[in-house]
């Protein structure tokens, strides 16, 4: 098969070529509870970028070239385990694939779990834009954020992946208002999405920002620190929840996560949750897992025309390191996606 192959940690252009390879598993069974998947599309993320270029192996040791990357994916289920219930040859799916036998190839392997039947009224091309970052936004507000209908959420990163998705989830849950903060340029967009008060960062101070919207939670996608430090001026330090998908500090292409940041990060960490237990800080969390039951939320959500999602580029396989040099600039509006097959 075709598959984009990860043969040395780097910057895209050292680290992807595209190879035919064999299929995975085509030489033995699959796991009980495994799926492969004919993949059509496979949407970008960040942390496809961060694991490509080696940032997270000390954390995913597994994770050694040569491998495949790629995480979202929707397609057609080729072949199912032993205990596979749920799906079956020829079922339209989308969901998140293994770490190693990822999806920026023409067959993907994923857990039965991370995968669900696909809506019929969306693309492959967009279904696949949704797991990583719908279950990002949902969890955040659900899991980590614990929103209760009629609350206020201020999602800082409005354009991004994630914060497109965030906007009008934070709607269907409930929310009674949604403010979202994304560049000058994007302002129509992020309205567009549902947004009912869009900030400009480049005319608005970000004390300003928060102050406005009294949020009683924060959803900070892109990893700010100073929003934290307003957040414990402005928000209410017994029901304020500040959610962020990054660690304290953010996170860059070029740092790598080592045994120094983790420490440095859990020291930050701390110092938050303590500055909360001391009630001089809103509830402060990351968030580190996400629940793939939560897709099936999601998932009505599309079928019933309530979420959709925005893509800035369809890319070919061949164009992988192109669509991730994109990506790596920081200003991608909705999602990167790759064609993988008609
Ligand atoms: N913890 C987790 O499980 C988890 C899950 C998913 C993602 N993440 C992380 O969350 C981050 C965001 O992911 P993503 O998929 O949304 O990334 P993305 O699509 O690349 O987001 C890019 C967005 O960041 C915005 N941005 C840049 N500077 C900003 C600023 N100063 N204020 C507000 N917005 C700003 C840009 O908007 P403008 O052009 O309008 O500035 C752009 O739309 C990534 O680092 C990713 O690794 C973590």
């Amino acid at each position: 098969m075709k598959a984009v192959v990860v043969e040395t940690f780097g910057e895209p252009s050292k680290a992807f070529k595209v190879k035919d390879i064999p299929i995975p598993f085509h030489d033995k069974p699959l796991e009980p509870s495994q799926v492969r998947i004919q993949v059509k599309s496979a949407a970008i993320n960040p942390v496809d970028a961060k694991i490509s270029r080696g940032l997270l192996a000390s954390v995913l040791r597994k994770v050694r070239p040569p491998f495949v990357p790629g995480f979202d994916f929707a397609g057609i289920v080729e072949d199912t385990g032993s205990q596979v219930r749920l799906f079956s040859k020829g079922d339209a799916v989308f969901g998140r694939a293994c770490l190693t036998q990822g999806s920026f190839a023409e067959y993907c392997i994923a857990e039965e779990n991370d995968v669900h039947k696909m809506p019929s009224n969306v693309t492959f091309d967009q279904a696949c834009c949704f797991p990583v970052v719908g279950l990002t936004a949902y969890c955040g507000l659900v899991q980590y954020g614990r929103i209760h209908r009629g609350e206020r959420v201020l999602v800082v990163g409005g354009s991004g992946g994630v914060g497109s998705q965030a906007v009008p989830i934070a709607k269907l849950l409930g929310a009674s208002f949604v403010g979202a903060v994304c560049s000058k340029r994007n302002v129509p967009f992020v309205k567009s999405i549902g947004a009912d008060k869009v900030y400009d960062y480049e005319d608005t101070p970000i004390m300003d920002i928060v102050r406005d919207c009294k949020p009683d939670i924060l959803l900070d996608t892109i990893g700010i620190d100073e929003y934290w430090d307003v957040a414990c001026q402005c928000m209410s330090t017994k029901t304020g929840r500040f959610v962020c998908t990054l660690p304290p500090g953010g996170s860059s292409y070029e740092h790598a996560l080592d045994w120094k940041s983790f420490l440095n990060i859990s020291v930050a960490v701390t110092k938050r949750k303590l500055q909360h237990w001391t009630r001089r800080a809103p509830a402060y969390s990351i968030i580190i897992t996400l629940e793939p039951a939560h897709l099936r939320e999601i998932s009505e959500w599309i079928e019933q025309d309530k979420l959709k999602v925005s893509i800035e580029n369809i890319y070919s396989l061949d164009e992988v390191i192109q669509a991730m040099e994109r990506l790596e600039k920081g200003r991608v509006v909705g999602k990167l996606v790759l064609k993988i097959q008609p």
